[in-house]
């Protein structure tokens, strides 16, 4: 069995951050997002990946992740030219997947359960298709999934204004390579895009074997602010184990799970866990508080922050009050200096969200 992992798309949800990055190598808990997928795929037993990448993302994704070996996989990376939707990266997928039956990954995706289960039952019972699904309160951004009172998969519909259930379409699915005759006979939906939920339908009305299973752990898609900065909260909970490496003086303090990386310097720091602080970081005076990620070369002075994802290279200094529930892309710089006149003096670019509280 092969695994198609989809890493293209244009991520507008997530700007300005995927402006000058994929989206599914931004941090969760200091790790890309893709990887927790990829480590999944292969725990349950599969290696042979093929990773969908796009023209503007692409060299980044194939740079950082490399051939595989490091997770004990082999990737081939297979261009997608335009995002024109799911089921056109799996067209775009067909001479790598060949005839195989293969489990489809969206690369910002993270799930709590096990992959493995799922392999099983979608070889054992022989089925066409199976696709996971989570309640969610409400459904109409995603795609939803008709069930009949015994639970069969009648239908799927794409994002719809009145949900026919609270199930949403994880983006995870298990196919044989009849999709690939049913990707043939859809065309691209009023957005453009040929969807992954035609091509399913076209299996259940042709009478296919195609089941869903409803997941009972969290499921996470990271494609916007709000979502990732929770993806990363329930990573910290739920994997942090505490490792230092760093040198704290010793007016430091760390409580509960803290990773610090080798080469950070903490002066006159509190540091609250789960937290992670990657490697070469300078702080001095500053409180991290829980569910905090702070990447590589990171500079904090005189700042507390908490519940917020700093990514590398960003140096925030002088803020002297607390920063909540934000993303602050690499090489950000934020301070507060004693210049006259009294003012915010701002360089901030397309698409950055900036909340002031008087
Ligand atoms: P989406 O999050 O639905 O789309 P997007 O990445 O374009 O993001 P946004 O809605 O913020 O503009 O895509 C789900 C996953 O599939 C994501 O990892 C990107 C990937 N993808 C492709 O690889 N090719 C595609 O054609 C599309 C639409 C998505």
């Amino acid at each position: 069995m092969k695994a198609l992992i989809l890493s293209g798309g244009k991520g507008t949800r997530l700007r300005p951050i995927t402006y000058t990055g994929a989206k599914q190598l931004v941090p969760v808990a200091n790790k890309p997002v893709l990887w927790y997928g990829i480590e999944a795929i292969v725990r349950a037993g599969i290696t042979d990946l093929g990773l969908i990448i796009s023209p503007e993302t692409g060299e980044e994704v194939k740079t950082k992740t490399g051939d595989g070996s490091q997770f004990g996989a082999k990737i081939t990376y297979i261009l997608q030219e335009h995002p024109l939707g799911l089921a056109h990266a799996v067209q775009v997928a067909q001479p790598f997947l060949g005839n195989d039956p293969f489990l489809m990954y969206l690369g910002d995706n993270l799930i709590e359960e096990d992959l493995g289960k799922f392999v099983d039952q979608f070889t054992q019972q022989n089925l066409d298709a199976l696709v996971l699904l989570r309640q969610v309160p409400d459904p109409r951004a995603f795609g939803v999934a008709k069930l009949d009172p015994a639970g069969n998969l009648l239908g799927v519909v794409e994002k719809p204004e009145i949900p026919p259930s609270n199930l949403a379409l994880v983006g995870i699915f298990f196919f044989t390579a009849v999709v690939h005759e049913a990707i043939a006979k859809i065309n691209p939906s009023q957005r453009g895009e040929l969807e992954i939920t035609d091509a399913i339908q076209t299996l259940i009305n042709q009478q296919y074997t195609v089941q869903a299973r409803e997941l009972q752990g969290w499921w996470l898609d990271t494609g916007g602010k709000d979502d990732l900065l929770e993806a990363n909260r329930i990573i910290l909970d739920s994997y942090l184990t505490t490792h230092i490496e760093g040198q704290l003086d010793d007016q430091s303090r760390i409580m509960g799970r803290v990773q610090i990386g080798k080469g950070t310097t903490l002066i006159h720091c509190t540091v609250r866990g789960p937290a992670i602080i990657g490697q070469n970081c300078h702080l001095e005076n500053c409180f991290v508080g829980p569910h905090s990620s702070i990447g590589n070369n990171v500079t904090l002075i005189d700042t507390d922050i908490d519940h917020s994802m700093i990514l590398e290279g960003a140096q925030i200094t002088n803020i002297h009050q607390r920063i909540i529930d934000s993303v602050i892309g690499q090489r950000a710089q934020l301070t507060i200096t004693p210049r006259r006149p009294k003012a915010l003096r701002f360089l901030i670019g397309d698409d950055c969200r900036v909340e002031l509280t008087p």
